[in-house]
């Protein structure tokens, strides 16, 4: 346990030393560090196009971003496009979900100017360098990997395709090719940053004789804790349960008022007996930046109902800005094209040079 005391390289030593606790360790040690300097990060971080984000993700993550953002750290928002297709056969709807991604992006406070939003099928020098990385891990390393094997069990398919079994190693590309050295995370990508690691050291240690090409990024794990859906299990948009960014206030009214709460009118904070009260109390706290205990002990015996104002009116509030600029962004489609373009320039020239490097190294030059 005391991980505090090692040095942060100590942490990195195998993909079965970094345990939660360690990152978590880490990620409070790394969070000192940017705001003493946040010019020595380059995060990278993304997200599957596959519908439109939540809160789920917005207090996840997206709202973790904007601050780093905010904060003077550079960062590379990725659009995972190729990673849609990992649990089903086709990517539906693609185009439509990619330009709500970049909108939801611009809405919540990404600046353009600061950040480089990318897809990551538009930059082939990324791709490429999925091939050595794969020489780099075993197939019994790629199939231990616990969030591909709850994947697996939960996909639609009715067998695993290669992609599945090997996008952790895109992924440790998608991380790699701008050198990020700290990825904000949710605990489930915690393996896929364990093999990211792993595939920078080999990759140092067999074709860089010692000198660093690749960082060993660090994980930056939320501080926050994990929000649930309406019905008090994972927020996801499939069941239902999610309230998402750009849903109207009429829906979300909709959808709270619907959440399932338990027979006791003395409304508490405890998320283990209460797993749906505690949710909602949960996301007013979010909301008005208050403590979940607090707004608990606000409503105290006025009951559910009162509660369920409560959280539809935060909720609503909170998200009022970020709607109404998401709706205005939204009428200019060439904007968000343009957003996206741009990105992928940048993107482009970064892993440009990222593979000329990786070719010299490995001698592959001719
Ligand atoms: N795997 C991530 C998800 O499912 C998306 C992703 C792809 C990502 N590449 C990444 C996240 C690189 C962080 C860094 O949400």
């Amino acid at each position: 346990m005391s991980v505090a005391g090692e040095s942060p390289a100590a942490g990195h030593t195998s993909s079965d030393s970094l345990g939660t606790s360690a990152a978590q360790t880490r990620s409070a040690e790394v969070e000192d560090l940017i705001h003493h300097d946040p010019g020595r990060f380059r995060v990278l971080t993304g997200d599957r196009p596959t519908g439109q984000l939540h809160l789920g993700h917005y207090f996840g993550t997206l709202h973790n971003r904007v601050r780093l953002q905010d904060l003077g750290v550079e960062m590379f928002v990725l659009i995972a496009d190729y990673q849609v297709l990992t649990d089903r056969d086709i990517a539906e709807h693609l185009s439509e979900h990619v330009e709500g991604l970049v909108l939801d992006y611009l809405a919540i406070g990404i600046d353009p100017g600061r950040s480089t939003v990318f897809a990551h099928s538009a930059i082939p020098a990324l791709n490429q360098l999925l091939l050595p990385f794969l020489s780099l891990v075993s197939v019994a390393e790629l199939g231990r990997n616990p969030t591909v094997k709850d994947e697996i069990a939960h996909s639609r398919q009715s067998s695993v395709s290669g992609l599945m079994f090997t996008y952790p190693a895109h992924q440790a590309a998608d991380i790699l090719f701008c050198k990020a050295n700290l990825v904000p995370v949710g605990q489930d990508q915690l393996p896929h940053l364990e093999l990211t690691r792993t595939i920078a050291r080999r990759f140092n240690d067999r074709y860089s004789a010692g000198t660093s090409l690749f960082p060993e990024p660090d994980a930056l794990l939320s501080a926050a804790p994990l929000l649930l859906g309406t019905d008090g299990t994972k927020m996801s948009k499939s069941r239902g349960n999610a309230i998402g960014l750009a849903a109207s206030a009429d829906e979300t009214a909709r959808l709270i008022r619907s959440a399932k709460t338990d027979t006791d009118r003395h409304i508490t904070y405890d998320p283990v007996n209460r797993p749906e009260v505690s949710t909602l109390v949960l996301l007013a706290a979010l909301c008005l930046d208050h403590d979940p205990h607090q707004v608990a002990d606000d409503i105290g015996s006025a009951g559910a109902a009162v509660l369920k104002n409560t959280v539809s009116e935060a909720v609503n509030e909170y998200l009022a800005p970020i709607r109404a600029r998401r709706k205005q962004l939204a009428q200019d489609r060439s904007h968000i094209r343009q957003v996206l373009r741009e990105g992928n320039e940048r993107a482009n020239t970064i892993a440009d040079a990222t593979l000329n490097e990786v070719r010299a190294a490995m001698s592959s030059i001719y």
